[in-house]
């Protein structure tokens, strides 16, 4: 028996089976939108299968672009060796992802109720609390879910690390309290370089690969990674409704792939300098970032190889400070995204969280970095840089409700 192949391996060779029979070495990107059909019956019946969710019959044909496409379905097969996963289905963005999840879950299964952990990505918590979709939805902390549970929840939702403070949520007691409900995961933070909810217990990892798995900032795509069966759920809907990822963006993000695993290690190298050099600032009123108050519940031990590059911090001096520093950077684009090779700074609250409600929505004086592949002194000298331009001394005054409404943030 041959020793299972190390993750950086996987990452460079997986979801290439093909390509030898191909006679080809790199990614080939297939852009038909339509494939021509053996006869009628057996296009009929392609037809069929993908149309519920099944992959293209072995003497068959990929029928339509929105069923099945090669590209696509190569970036996918990567992606689940990568999670651990039987399967992984793409999406046109994260949300699409997120979408096909809760209607594959809800709605035709009869369940109209989820379960959703918070903090949330902004978008996520607004979809669901959104009523768009038809679910209801209840909001509860991790050691709630079994409380929040009913006799129609279809799904659970977690992030971990959530989005924007990167709390950490132990996967295994959410899927433990969840029971019979399937777990759904919000992996985008950690990737599967550092964390695997499936090999937790979570029923399906979700990734807004428009960050760190494409990695470059110029693909907007989601992917959900499961067992084959959900993958037929998911297909279905995607069949259905149409969140398709285009075959460029696959390809894109497949060869993002092979250099995720050096990015991520390289970016958490230099996020874990740059906190470091945070905690001491006295414009810092506190950072958030995993394992920096220890590892009290053994949960990152436990669950994740590594905390990552994403970083938030709370400045002493309120949102007028916060913004300031946002917009002082030169280095730090002052951009929303994340997970990129160049490095990011956004204001939450009025920007990815914007449509939360108030007592969800993260403080006022709250920031987050993505931190990128720039030399850490570079970065390090941009952050002193940008707290040099704050005009006052510091304030310690803490964040409070009426911060919050000054900015004018507003349900959506
Ligand atoms: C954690 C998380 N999940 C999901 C999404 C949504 O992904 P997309 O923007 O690709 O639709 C985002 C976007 O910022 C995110 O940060």
């Amino acid at each position: 028996m041959t020793a299972p192949l190390h993750p950086d391996t996987v990452a460079v060779h997986s979801g290439r089976a093909d390509l030898e029979a191909l006679g080809v070495h790199a990614l080939p990107i297939d852009l038909s939108t339509t494939n021509p059909l053996p006869d009628v019956e057996r296009g009929g019946d392609s037809y069929e299968a993908m149309a519920t969710g099944g992959r293209p019959p072995q003497d068959g044909s990929m029928v339509y672009a929105r069923l099945w496409n090669p590209t696509v379905a190569r970036f996918e097969d990567a992606l689940a060796e990568l999670e651990h996963a039987e399967a992984a289905v793409a999406f046109g963005s994260g949300m699409a992802a997120m979408t096909a999840v809760i209607l594959a879950h809800t709605g035709a299964t009869g369940a109209r109720h989820v379960v959703a952990v918070r903090p949330l990505y902004g978008g996520t918590d607004h979809l669901l609390g959104s009523g768009l979709l038809g679910v209801e939805t209840t909001y509860c902390r991790p050691d709630e879910v079994a409380a929040a549970r009913r006799a129609d929840t279809g799904l659970v939702v977690v992030e971990t690390p959530a989005n924007p403070t990167l709390e950490v949520a132990d996967i295994a007691e959410v899927v433990r309290q969840a029971g019979s409900v399937p777990v759904v995961v919000d992996n985008t933070f950690a990737t599967p370089v550092l964390q695997n909810p499936i090999d937790h217990g979570a029923a399906m990892s979700l990734h807004s690969a428009t960050k760190y798995l494409g990695g470059h900032g110029d693909v907007i795509a989601g992917v959900v990674a499961c067992d084959e069966r959900t993958a037929e759920a998911l297909r279905r809907v995607r069949a259905v409704t149409g969140g398709l990822l285009h075959p460029l963006g696959a390809y894109l993000l497949h060869r993002g792939l092979t250099t995720l695993p050096v990015r991520v290690r390289h970016q958490q190298e230099s996020a874990r300098r740059i906190v470091q050099w945070l905690v001491d600032r006295p414009e810092v009123a506190e950072v958030f970032y995993p394992g920096l108050d220890g590892d009290p519940r053994g949960i990152l031990e436990r669950q994740l190889r590594g905390p990552g590059a994403m970083i938030a911090l709370r400045l002493r001096g309120g949102y007028a400070a916060a913004a300031a520093v946002a917009g002082a950077t030169r280095l730090f684009t002052h951009a929303v995204s994340l997970g990129g090779v160049d490095s990011l700074i956004q204001h939450p609250a009025a920007l990815t969280h914007r449509p939360v409600p108030a007592e969800a929505r993260p403080a006022a004086d709250v920031l987050r970095l993505s931190i990128g592949l720039e030399n850490v002194d570079d970065l390090l000298a941009d952050l002193a840089n940008a707290f040099a331009t704050l005009a006052d001394p510091p304030l310690s005054v803490p964040p409070t409700p009426e911060s919050a409404s000054h900015m004018g943030v507003a349900r959506t």
